[in-house]
């Protein structure tokens, strides 16, 4: 049997970093050697999340600990706080997948929506994690930017038609685990649950991704909703192109760009979340109204939008088939 390669997971004890534990675990090809939290230091990642089944105990993030014990790790910090200790571990030699924001932008793009950059030098080398735009760079990367949940569903509903796009409409519909494990006055029960409400409605740093992803000059609208489910997100984007588009048409477009994709399913009716859940599966439905290209990209928050797509961008990095441990 072919070695596997140790990895650790660094901020475990959050919703993306158990998944992302969980997974490497299961993974044939990883060897999960550590597992990374604050205040949970001290606990076995199993009692803290029995369905994950990760028999490992958590420790405080030492990366010299780390690099003695892993060569690959998958980071699970929030925006700011990941940077440092991405910077760590590539001073150490470990080839990372960041999950959070900070690699994914450049830096004017970066400091216009977030703060100053923590760990500047290492941008250049970062590649954007979305492996169905980016496969190559993803390949021969040490450092991957794993994409924000929204992003990514909107992104895969707008890339085969990017050169072509004038104005779009971005409605994001997602479930409350997209907020993290610490819950906030807006994600609480109370608030959440028998509910829906759009949020940062003059501004959603996600759109700053489709800006750089897309082509120049694209209108972009993005507004995101929170509904009451726990894992889940939905974009319907509502797009006008230049020229207009037949239905015919813009399926062809899709049909050619996912063709072979391993984990997007164009379908022939809308999606649904419940459908994809606890997959790293994006279904995607294209139709036509009026002058408009409607497109509907259905993923879990957590695999595709998170862990999934970061331990598919892992096994790219370090050369193992793409769909490993996550079919
Ligand atoms: N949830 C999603 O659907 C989703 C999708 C795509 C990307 N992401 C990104 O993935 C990252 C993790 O998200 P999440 O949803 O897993 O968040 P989370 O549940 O809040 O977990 C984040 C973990 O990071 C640790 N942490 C918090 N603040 C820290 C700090 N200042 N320094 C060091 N560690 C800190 C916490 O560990 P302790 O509990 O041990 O203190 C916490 O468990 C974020 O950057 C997020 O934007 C999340």
């Amino acid at each position: 049997m072919a070695e596997r390669t140790p990895v650790a997971v660094i901020g475990a004890a959050g919703f993306g970093g158990a998944l992302c534990a969980r997974l490497a675990h299961a993974h044939p090809s990883l060897e999960l050697t550590a597992v990374t939290a604050r205040s949970d230091a001290g606990r076995r990642h199993d009692a803290l999340y029995p369905r994950h089944g990760v028999p490992l105990t958590m420790e405080e993030l030492d990366p010299d600990r780390i690099a003695e014990k892993a060569r690959a790790a998958l980071v699970a910090y929030p925006h700011k706080a990941a940077a440092p200790a991405v910077r760590a571990l590539r001073e150490r030699g470990l080839k990372v997948v960041d999950l959070s924001a900070d690699f994914r932008l450049d830096r004017e793009r970066y400091e216009r929506w977030y703060q100053p950059h923590e760990a500047p030098e290492l941008i250049a080398e970062a590649v954007y994690g979305l492996p169905e735009a980016h496969r190559d760079e993803i390949r021969g990367a040490d450092l991957v930017a794993g994409p924000g949940c929204n992003s990514t569903a909107a992104l895969l509903a707008l890339l085969p038609l990017s050169d072509l796009a004038r104005d779009v409409v971005v409605d994001i519909k997602t479930g409350v685990s997209g907020a993290g494990r610490e819950a906030t006055t807006e994600t609480h029960y109370v608030s959440a649950t028998e509910n829906v409400n759009p949020y940062k409605t003059e501004g959603h740093r996600h759109s700053a991704e489709l800006e750089q992803e897309l082509a120049d000059g694209v209108r972009i609208t993005f507004v995101p909703h929170l509904v009451p489910m726990d894992q889940g997100l939905l974009a319907s984007c509502y797009v006008t192109t230049e020229p207009r588009l037949s239905t015919e048409e813009a399926r062809a477009l899709f049909e050619r760009a996912y063709a072979g994709e391993p984990f997007v399913d164009l379908i022939d009716a809308p999606p649904r979340t419940a459908d994809v859940r606890e997959t790293n599966r994006c279904r995607v439905y294209v139709t036509t109204t009026g002058d408009r290209v409607l497109v509907f990209a259905a993923i879990d928050n957590l695999w595709k939008g998170a862990a999934g797509q970061a331990v598919q961008d892992l096994n790219l990095m370090l050369g193992l088939p793409e769909t490993e441990g996550l079919q």
